[in-house]
């Protein structure tokens, strides 16, 4: 099924609360938080703290990207506040191994993230590590840029080295990702959707939500409305994972 995960770096940070559950409403199943630390991105955003806040306003998973340097020293502390997928990239992580075993240890699902000019490639000796892959589909740093076409390429190829390798690992893409570009990257194979300006541009989250999960489920030949009965997607704490704070 495709997943859409609205990503908050667009959304009105005084008004989170009503953000977050207005793009819940909307179909949202994921809320997807860019922590960018100045360094490995040219932008500064948020932290531990604010996942601390938005683990109590919600009960979908937090799909945390890490554009930071250091990532090992802050996963404890991503783990604590209430993350629960965590997603490090290729460019910033020298260890990448041990930085995904890290994420895991702490029971969050580990993911790892390229930049538009890294190759697919790189990535075969993690991928049987990863829960999922996230594509970047702009250059990190800035919301409401325009979606790079060879990301779907590297959807393509993704796919197929799922395939190839008997691995099950989702597939998800960020930036640009909107009304005009939504059916293309679904169709090429993603199926975890990320939109910040698309969803929190214009203050109408919940019917932008509505409006690209339609799309999404249009391209991907998937019913339009989840079937009656169908469980809202909850959260449950990973067993094993600190509660403290
Ligand atoms: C960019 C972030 C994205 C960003 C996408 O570095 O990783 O998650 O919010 O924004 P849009 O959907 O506006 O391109
Ligand atoms: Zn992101």
């Amino acid at each position: 099924m495709v997943e859409l995960a609205p990503s908050i770096l667009s959304a009105d940070f005084a008004r989170l609360a009503d953000e977050v559950q207005a793009a819940e409403r909307g179909g949202g199943t994921l809320i997807h938080v860019d922590v960018m630390d100045g360094h490995f991105v040219p932008n500064i955003t948020l932290g531990p703290p604010v996942v601390k806040s938005l683990r109590k306003v919600t009960r979908l998973p937090l799909d945390c990207h890490l554009m930071i340097e250091n990532a090992d020293e802050f996963i404890p502390a991503f783990a604590d506040a209430g993350a629960d997928w965590v997603s490090v990239h290729y460019e910033a992580c020298t260890h990448l191994h041990r930085t995904l075993e890290l994420i895991a240890q702490h029971g969050m699902k580990p993911a790892v993230v390229l930049n538009p000019a890294t190759r697919v490639n790189f990535l075969v000796e993690i991928l049987p590590m990863v829960h999922h892959v996230l594509v970047m589909s702009v250059n990190p740093g800035f919301g409401g840029q325009s979606f790079i076409p060879n990301s779907l390429n590297k959807i393509r190829r993704l796919v197929e080295l799922r395939a190839e390798m008997g691995l099950n690992y989702r597939i998800e893409v960020d930036g640009g990702v909107a009304h005009g570009t939504i059916a293309q990257v679904v169709e090429a194979g993603a199926d975890l959707l990320v939109a910040g300006n698309a969803v929190f541009g214009d203050g109408k989250a919940e019917r932008n939500a509505r409006k690209l999960l339609q799309a999404a489920r249009k391209a991907a030949g998937e019913p339009l409305r989840p079937a009656k009965g169908t469980k809202k997607v909850g959260l449950r704490r990973p067993a094993g994972r600190s509660t403290k704070g």
